[in-house]
């Protein structure tokens, strides 16, 4: 029997490829393009660079796209040039906040003990929290892929509730599928890994908490694997790069995804 929650969660990080021109473009034209699809089956999210924030939010209305940033500090203020603070992202209407990319851990260095401060003061701060987690092609081949899982969750989930953990949205993207030269995971292996993942939050807040957190894959989705993927037990939804940069084929990609019943 599958336990499939009816709504699925659908978005896109656009790294840092779209200027403040590009993303209200791309926002509006998604907005306007799946305005007819109910939002009761659909989280629809689009995580910009911050320069571009406040202008994706002012054209796209809040009950269509929820926007997110795609990194914060772990503190309101303080002496951390170049960092953003929780406060600056309220002021911008943010509700997302992602923690803990691939390329935050394997090109800027991050750890599992920074995604857990951030975790904590996006929580602090009112925001959902979608922490990134996932093993390289290495900790793959060598059999560790849970091990790995179970330790980002557990170091990037210390001190979190399990009421807190009801705000909670993760994102599995294991680090060998992302990108133009990622492999995408098969269906059947991203399952089990959600499976592993539905796991370790049961052990951490309990089997109830643990089936509302929405789990999503990433990593080279795309139009003909998205069905797939979205349809597999254990997923709730997708977190898209480059196939859903343009609005036209993000488009494509969620009508074919989404719960027979609904959309148009
Ligand atoms: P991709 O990116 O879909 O372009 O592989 C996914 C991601 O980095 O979240």
């Amino acid at each position: 029997m599958t336990a499939k929650k009816k709504k699925i969660y659908l978005g896109t990080n656009t790294k840092m490829y779209k200027t403040i021109a590009q993303t209200v473009d791309f926002v509006t034209d998604l907005c306007r393009r799946t305005q007819d699809i109910s939002r009761e089956s659909m989280e629809l999210f689009v995580i910009p660079s911050f320069t571009a924030l406040e202008a994706a939010r002012k054209s796209a209305p809040e009950s269509l796209v929820k926007i997110g940033a795609q990194n914060m500090g772990w503190v309101a203020e303080g002496p951390y040039t170049g960092e953003i603070s929780p406060l600056m992202l309220q002021e911008v209407g943010v509700k997302i906040v992602e923690i803990g990319h691939s390329e935050r851990r394997h090109v800027l260095m991050e750890t599992d003990e920074m995604e857990n401060k951030k975790v904590l003061c996006a929580l602090d701060h009112g925001f959902i929290p979608l922490l990134c987690i996932g093993e390289t092609a290495a900790q793959k081949d060598r059999g560790e892929s849970q091990a790995v899982l179970c330790t980002q969750l557990q170091k990037g989930l210390t001190s979190v509730t399990a009421q807190q953990a009801q705000t909670l949205w993760i994102a599995y993207e294991p680090v060998w599928a992302i990108g133009a030269t990622g492999i995408p995971a098969t269906k059947e292996y991203a399952s089990s890994m959600h499976k592993v993942i539905r796991g370790i939050l049961t052990d951490l807040f309990g089997a109830a908490v643990a089936q509302g957190i929405p789990l999503l894959y990433g990593g080279s989705v795309h139009n003909e694997n998205a069905v797939g993927l979205s349809r597999a037990k254990h997923i709730d939804g997708l977190f898209i790069g480059r196939s859903a940069w343009n609005a036209e084929n993000f488009e494509k990609i969620i009508r074919s995804v989404l719960p027979q019943d609904t959309g148009t």
